[in-house]
């Protein structure tokens, strides 16, 4: 395998993962429409590795661009990340939600087909698993109890994508659930960069601590957990990305549909994350405890151990490494890409 498209690829994860695909010797081609990314990110990537990326800037939804890149490539692999991610919007605009998550996949799909491009790594997200009966989270876990138009979205392309390879077993296909990714690369040159005010908890706090926002507010201290907030599995973007080319050198060897838990089976509170921050940079983060917010639940954490197994992948950066370097490329970036 030698040449990927990348969807979304100037993204938070997208552009960590280019990275690691471009130090492993692949060739990389990126389609993005910068609705949530920068096209610096990718300029900064090539920067750290001194590897080019051919670039087209265009929607996931329009296929004439899909097949202009399949016609001007020889495109092996795939991995999609384009879409909507934000839970809250998504339960006020479902439909661009749906076209945006489900639509551009079923385009990118029909693309692949018609180009003879039938490896695909898929960006999913753990919230397909709904509120969890049990923990940790494992892959053959019942989903599809969403609660949101946005993971209702992800869980739909699972689907779509299960009827797909049994329809056309030439497709060999590796979903990854991710958990929550924080952190940036040990450079400080990418990171994530969101649009307007955060709603996850690791740039709210690196935004806290640069003075750009004025305290952290804690949605809830009384839920059932070691010291009552929230808590959540927080892995790494860099061993995120690490485990995309583990799932994508795989494909070769695995037929059929596969699933993987991107998590590191731990599970950190919002405070467990506020105190190692502090520790760790120096920098204080005032907080304040208020209500819980709609939709949150008290705790999820993965169960890793299919990918440790199946792909020789772990997690490798523990929770002090995932603040240092998220507070790196806060410190350095205090604008983000629009430096
Ligand atoms: C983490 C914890 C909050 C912000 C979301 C999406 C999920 C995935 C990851 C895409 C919770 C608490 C947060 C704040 C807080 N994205 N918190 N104050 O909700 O676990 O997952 O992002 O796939 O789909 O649902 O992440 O970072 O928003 O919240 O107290 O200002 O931090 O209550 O306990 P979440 P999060």
């Amino acid at each position: 395998m030698t040449k990927v498209l990348v969807t979304g690829g100037a993204g938070y994860i997208g552009s960590h993962t280019v990275l690691e695909l471009l130090q492993s010797g692949l060739e990389v081609v990126v389609l993005d429409n910068f609705s949530n990314s920068s096209r610096e990110s990718l300029r900064r990537v090539e920067q750290i590795c001194d590897c080019p990326i051919t670039l087209y800037q265009g929607d996931i939804l329009e296929r004439a661009t899909l097949d202009a890149i399949f016609a001007e490539h020889s495109i092996d692999a795939v991995i999609h990340f384009s879409g909507l991610k934000a839970v809250g919007e998504s339960v006020q605009e479902p439909l661009r939600y749906y076209q945006t998550n489900l639509g551009g996949t079923l385009t990118l799909c029909n693309a692949m087909a018609q180009a003879g491009v039938f490896k695909l790594v898929f960006s999913s997200s753990a919230t397909v698993y709904g509120e969890p009966s049990t923990l940790p989270l494992k892959e053959n876990f019942q989903t599809g109890a969403t609660t949101s138009p946005y993971a209702t979205s992800k869980y739909m392309v699972e689907r779509v994508l299960h009827d797909l390879q049994l329809s056309s077993t030439q497709w060999q296909i590796a979903i990854l659930r991710y958990f929550n990714p924080v952190g940036a690369h040990q450079s400080g040159l990418i990171g994530e960069d969101p649009n307007d005010i955060p709603n996850n908890l690791m740039p709210f706090i690196s935004q806290v601590a640069i003075g750009k926002r004025k305290q952290l507010q804690i949605f809830g201290d009384d839920y059932d957990t070691h010291d009552g907030t929230g808590v959540r599995d927080y892995i790494h973007v860099v061993d995120l990305a690490v485990g995309h080319l583990k799932a994508l050198k795989q494909l070769q060897q695995q037929p059929g549909v596969v699933t993987y838990n991107l998590g590191t089976g731990i599970g950190y509170s919002v405070l467990d994350m506020v105190n190692a921050f502090e520790a760790e940079t120096g920098q204080s983060v005032p907080y304040q405890i208020v209500e819980r917010r709609s939709g949150d639940i008290a705790a999820y954490y993965s169960d890793p151990s299919k990918a440790f197994e199946q792909l020789g992948w772990q997690a490798q950066r523990g929770i002090n490494e995932m603040v240092a370097d998220t507070w790196r490329w806060q410190a350095n970036n205090p604008n983000g890409y629009d430096n």
